[in-house]
Formats: structure tokens, C-alpha cells, sequence
């Protein structure tokens, strides 16, 4: 009896597998509706959870200097771009629910520190410069990551991306205008502008995560087309993006072994230093707890809203005569 109740049950499963795969192949989008495998499910959910988290606790470092900005065109292009920041990480987890994972379960896991962010975000922000080294680099970077998303195999996911990525350009531009008027003006200026590149550039590096070579999850994720090119790649990409905008910046990038390799039409760099990377991933960043208890004391506070919009919702949908 267990056998046949066994057999049938795989039977379908063959088929919707089948299906699956036959989508992937086409290159195809998966919908929420369509059957997937559990692990797909859970690597998306793993990755767009991750990623939301990295848009909101990314707007800590830039709001940092939103009162302190040189000008009121400064700080009106500033807020826009932290406000963006809110609304990625508001489609992100909106994406992420069409996959069955509630938005609450997604933040508690990240206040209980269960789910990660990027680590770019455990740097701080210490002058004026750094925001546009941000924008610049750590935007720019997250751009490189973020185009081939766009064709990510899900859906929801993909569609998000688009919009973001457009975003996000933006956001790389402000930053690169905003690097140049500080180069271009005077010596002590220029000189903070080349203090933060030479900060951020190697943690931008990291953004890509591990070396090819040590990436667990990378090969099954390329298989399902969530991924579409290795980190390596990426980095690779980002370095030759780099290098002639440096040059119209008049900044320099800070890694002597930098250099155009004709043979291999691109750019060697130098070594990136993993234990740094490990280190801040496992919470020994400059920021990693200043990030987290400013997220948790934001949660907290934001509570009577949420509890006010719900109660809210709710009338409305009485008075609409909906049954809730
Ligand atoms: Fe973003
Ligand atoms: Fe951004």
C-alpha cells in the first residue's frame, strides 16, 4: 500500500520536474504558481532575503550625512536616494512573499541575526566624500551584480531587478558627480574625495563575494539561472568599469599591482584580503552591532504604524463591506 501511494505521488513530481526544467532550458521565467523544488524555493527566498535586508540596512550609512549635506541640492538628491533604498528593499521582500515567506518572519530572521546582509554595510561612513565613494563604488558594484538579474530565472524576481537596476544608476551617478566636484575643487577636497576611494575600493571588491573557487552556492545557482555569471566574473567586470572612470576623476585606486593585462584583454589587480572579508561577515565589522541595534530600535518605534495601518486597513475593509 505504501508502495503505490509512493508511486503515485512520484509520478506527478517526474512530470512537474520535467516542466521545470524544460522552462530553465527555454529560459523561460518560473512564476509563483508554478511547481519548483524545494531547494529552488529556498535558495531565492535565502538570496531575495538577503538582498531586501541589504537596501534597508544600507540606508543607515548615507542617512548618516543627509543633515550634514554641503547644500540643499546635495540633500535633496541624497534623500532621494536613501527613499530609494526603502522602496528596493520594499518590491524585495514583496518578491520574496510571492514565494510563501511572510515579510515579519523575513525581519525577525534578520534582527535575530539569522539572515545576513551585505557586508559593505559594515563600514562607516566617515566624511562628506564617502558618499559619493558609495554611490560610485559600492552602487556601481551593486549594479554589476544586479544587470544579469534581470533575466534571473523567477519571475517576480527579475521584474523587480529592472526597476531597481534603473535606480540604481543613479544612484552610481550622483555618487561619481559628486567625486568629482570634490576632486576638482580644492586640495583639501580633492584630498578627502582619494581618502575615500582608497577606503571603499577593496571592500567594493568584496561585494562580489568569495573567489570562485571557495563559493559554495554558485554552480547550483548558475544551473537554475539565478546567477548568469561567477563572481570572479563580476569582479573582473567592475575592475575594467573602474579603472578609465578613476582616471576622468583624477583619483587614484589603491592597489599598486593594478594594470592592463594585454594578453588577457583586462585589468590584473592585486590580492584582495579574504580574513578581512571573514571577519566582518561574521559580525566583526567596524558597524555589524551599531547596524543591527539601530535596525532593531527603528523596528521597534515603527511598531504604533504598522499596528495603525493594519487597524486602518482593516476599517476600510469593513466599511467596504469586505470580510477580513
Ligand atoms: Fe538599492
Ligand atoms: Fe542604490
Amino acid at each position: 500500500m505504501t508502495t503505490a501511494a509512493t508511486v503515485e505521488e512520484a509520478a506527478p513530481q517526474a512530470g512537474l520536474l520535467a516542466a521545470f526544467e524544460s522552462a530553465l532550458a527555454e529560459d523561460s521565467r518560473i512564476e509563483p504558481r508554478d511547481w519548483m523544488p524545494d531547494a529552488y524555493r529556498a535558495t531565492l527566498i535565502r538570496q531575495m532575503a538577503q538582498h531586501a535586508h541589504s537596501e534597508i540596512i544600507g540606508m543607515q550609512p548615507e542617512a548618516n550625512w543627509i543633515s550634514r549635506a554641503p547644500s540643499l541640492r546635495r540633500k535633496a538628491i541624497l534623500m532621494a536616494k536613501v527613499q530609494d533604498e526603502a522602496g528596493h528593499g520594499l518590491y524585495l521582500y514583496s518578491a520574496a512573499e510571492t514565494l510563501g515567506v511572510g515579510r515579519d518572519e523575513l525581519l525577525d530572521k534578520l534582527h535575530a541575526g539569522r539572515q545576513r546582509y551585505s557586508s559593505i554595510f559594515n563600514y562607516p561612513t566617515l566624511t562628506w566624500a564617502d558618499v559619493g565613494a558609495v554611490g560610485w563604488l559600492v552602487d556601481g558594484a551593486a549594479i554589476t551584480n544586479q544587470v544579469p538579474l534581470c533575466r534571473c530565472s523567477y519571475g517576480p524576481y527579475a521584474r523587480a531587478m529592472v526597476r531597481i537596476c534603473k535606480e540604481e544608476s543613479f544612484h552610481q551617478r550622483q555618487g561619481y558627480e559628486l567625486l568629482l566636484a570634490l576632486s576638482r575643487g580644492t586640495e583639501a577636497q580633492h584630498a578627502m574625495a582619494q581618502d575615500a576611494v582608497d577606503r571603499w575600493w577593496w571592500p567594493s571588491l568584496m561585494m562580489f563575494g568569495p573567489p570562485d573557487t571557495e563559493s559554495g552556492h554558485s554552480e547550483q545557482s548558475m544551473a537554475w539561472k539565478i546567477k548568469r555569471h561567477s563572481n570572479d566574473e563580476l569582479r573582473q567586470r567592475f575592475v575594467d568599469i573602474c579603472v578609465p572612470q578613476a582616471e576622468v576623476l583624477g583619483l587614484t585606486l589603491p592597489d599598486p599591482a593594478l594594470r592592463w593585462n594585454e594578453e588577457r584583454g583586462a585589468h590584473d589587480f592585486g590580492d584582495i584580503d579574504w580574513t578581512e572579508f571573514h571577519e566582518v561577515l561574521r559580525g566583526n565589522g567596524p558597524c555589524n552591532e551599531q547596524r543591527i541595534t539601530q535596525r532593531r530600535t527603528a523596528h521597534e518605534q515603527g511598531a504604533w504604524v504598522r499596528e495603525a495601518a493594519t487597524a486602518y486597513a482593516a476599517k476600510q475593509g469593513t466599511e467596504h463591506g469586505e470580510v477580513r
